[in-house]
């Protein structure tokens, strides 16, 4: 079997960085580098705060960075070093030309593909770790054997990487299982259990799954479009459960002991968000498409038009319960993030949220403990949506350091991020609604907050998937 003995991650991003780090802090014999053509990531990467907030990254970092895990903008020379090499740049969906708003765009995963073609000396083990549509690495074989010879031989493997933000490490220090697919030749073979050996300095070895190529790489797509066909179901329930006076909490959790159904990934909120659901059904779409498969395009399909639906389905909630307008109404949004425990906001639910309140001429007042404000306003001044301005945004938005000072003198309350320290065991939600306008408005969008309580303390609740009345005749 070939030893792995020194690695190099094209990529030094949410994935790259943490992945390769894990590797690194597992595997002391093996010398990781990672790269990027970002200096300011880099330069992050190797200062005191780095780039992402990741629970356990730092310590990852820290221990081993210098020692055998570098980060470096010198792209060419860790290829040259390496006997492995990560592609781990971004896929996201093409904004352009065919295939836009649905295909992935693979033009860095090319890029990064003829870079290793056009400067490798020796052979080397090319491994996908981008999410990429099925059949990719067929490309990526077409770039690298045109640039084989003699002595340069290159083997391509898919690793899809499964971990999720806020519990990335993790994710990383005990997977479910790793993947690894392979083409079934002697040398495929070969390959994958050199990527296998790595993984096995800490992975137990029924945890890591080998296959086909196609396999591997449908696979990643696979999962997340199931991941979040589950949250579009619950979602799409928590509409029936507003209707009826069911509760979509007891729901989820009735469904969920049934083994066959599992309890994970039912709980209802304001709709998925991240870089990776809506891209990776909408690349699931488009490849159904191309294989000339309509019914099963719109089926998956449907999963994204359910988000969207969820989205705009509390918007509406919102407006009509302050009885139907919000022109200069102060909301305070509690959460920008995505989700719990990262900084990330792509896609996140609250962006579109935000920009309908702007559109509705409404004051919003923004709290996240790890968003930064830039990006805040970044992500509100995106000319894709219905906000096209940046002054527009400055003007109605204020970014604030804490909930309380969000709070302060709003109309309503919107809670959008599932941070801990939304919780009414954490925040002073007696102070919060003495300093509010009355009626006191709270619209909860992930479940969080106890209702009961705060109906107690003077606010009007309404969450997402329950009715005040829910469980009376
Ligand atoms: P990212 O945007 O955070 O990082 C990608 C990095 O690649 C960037 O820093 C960029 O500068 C760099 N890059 C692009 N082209 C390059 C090149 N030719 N040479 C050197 N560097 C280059 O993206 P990410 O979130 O880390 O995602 C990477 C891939 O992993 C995507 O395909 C994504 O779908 C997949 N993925 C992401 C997650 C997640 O939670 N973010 C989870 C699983 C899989
Ligand atoms: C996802 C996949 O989980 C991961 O395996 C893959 O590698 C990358 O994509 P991520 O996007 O980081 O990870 O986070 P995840 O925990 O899946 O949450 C995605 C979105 O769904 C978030 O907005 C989250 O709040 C939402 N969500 C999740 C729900 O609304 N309900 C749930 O029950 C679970």
């Amino acid at each position: 079997m070939t030893t792995v003995k020194n690695i190099c991650c094209i990529g030094a991003g949410y994935v790259g960085g943490p992945t390769c780090a894990v590797i690194a802090y597992k595997c002391h014999d093996i010398k990781v580098t990672i790269v990027d053509v970002n200096p300011t990531r880099i330069a992050a990467w190797n200062s005191d705060k780095l780039p992402i907030y990741e629970p356990g990254l730092d310590k990852v970092v820290f221990d081993r960075r210098d020692k055998n895990l570098f980060f470096s903008t010198n792209v060419d020379g860790a290829i040259q070093e390496a006997d492995l090499i990560f592609v781990s740049v971004n896929t996201p969906t093409k904004k352009a030309g065919m295939g836009a708003g649905r295909a992935a765009d693979l033009a860095y995963v090319e890029s990064a593909t003829r870079r290793i073609a056009q400067v490798a000396t020796s052979s080397k083990i090319v491994v996908e770790k981008s999410t990429v549509p099925c059949r990719t690495a067929q490309s990526m074989r077409t770039i690298l054997e045109a640039n084989s010879t003699k002595e340069i031989h290159f083997d391509i493997l898919s690793n899809p990487e499964f971990l999720a933000e806020g519990t990335a490490i993790d994710d990383l220090l005990s997977p479910d299982r790793v993947l690894i697919g392979a083409l079934q030749t002697p040398e495929g073979i070969k390959a994958q259990q050199a990527l296998a050996g790595v993984y096995q300095h800490w992975v137990p070895k029924d945890r890591v799954l080998t296959t086909n190529l196609w396999s591997s790489e449908l696979s990643k797509l696979a999962a997340n479009a199931m991941l979040a066909q589950r949250i579009s179901s619950v979602n799409a329930l928590s509409a029936i459960c507003e209707a009826t006076g069911a509760d979509v909490d007891e729901v989820a959790y009735a469904c969920g002991r049934d083994t066959r159904l599992g309890s994970k990934f039912l709980k209802a909120s304001v709709g998925f968000g991240g870089s990776c659901f809506q891209k990776d059904i909408l690349n699931l779409v488009y490849l159904s498409e191309q294989l000339n498969l309509p019914e099963v395009a719109a089926y998956w399909h449907q999963v994204v038009v359910m988000n969207e639906y969820q989205k705009k389905r509390f918007v509406r909630n919102i407006i009509k319960t302050l009885f139907n307008t919000i022109t200069n109404k102060k909301i305070a949004v509690l959460g920008f993030a995505f989700k719990k425990d990262t900084g990330d906001t792509r896609e996140s639910a609250a962006i579109t949220l935000i920009k309908d309140f702007i559109q509705e001429s409404a004051h919003v007042a923004i709290y996240d403990p790890k968003v930064e404000r830039e990006q805040i306003y970044m992500d509100l001044a995106d000319s894709g949506g219905v906000v096209d301005t940046r002054q527009q945004v400055e003007k109605q938005v204020q970014i604030c350091s804490n909930a309380y000072e969000a709070a302060q003198d709003a109309d309503a309350i919107v809670v959008v991020t599932e941070w801990d320290e939304f919780r009414d065991d954490q925040l002073d939600y007696a102070k919060i609604y003495a300093g509010m306008h009355k009626p006191a408005f709270l619209f909860d969008g992930r479940l969080l907050v106890n209702a009961p309580k705060l109906r107690k303390m003077g606010f009007k609740v309404n969450v997402i998937g329950k009715t005040e009345l829910a469980g009376t005749a």
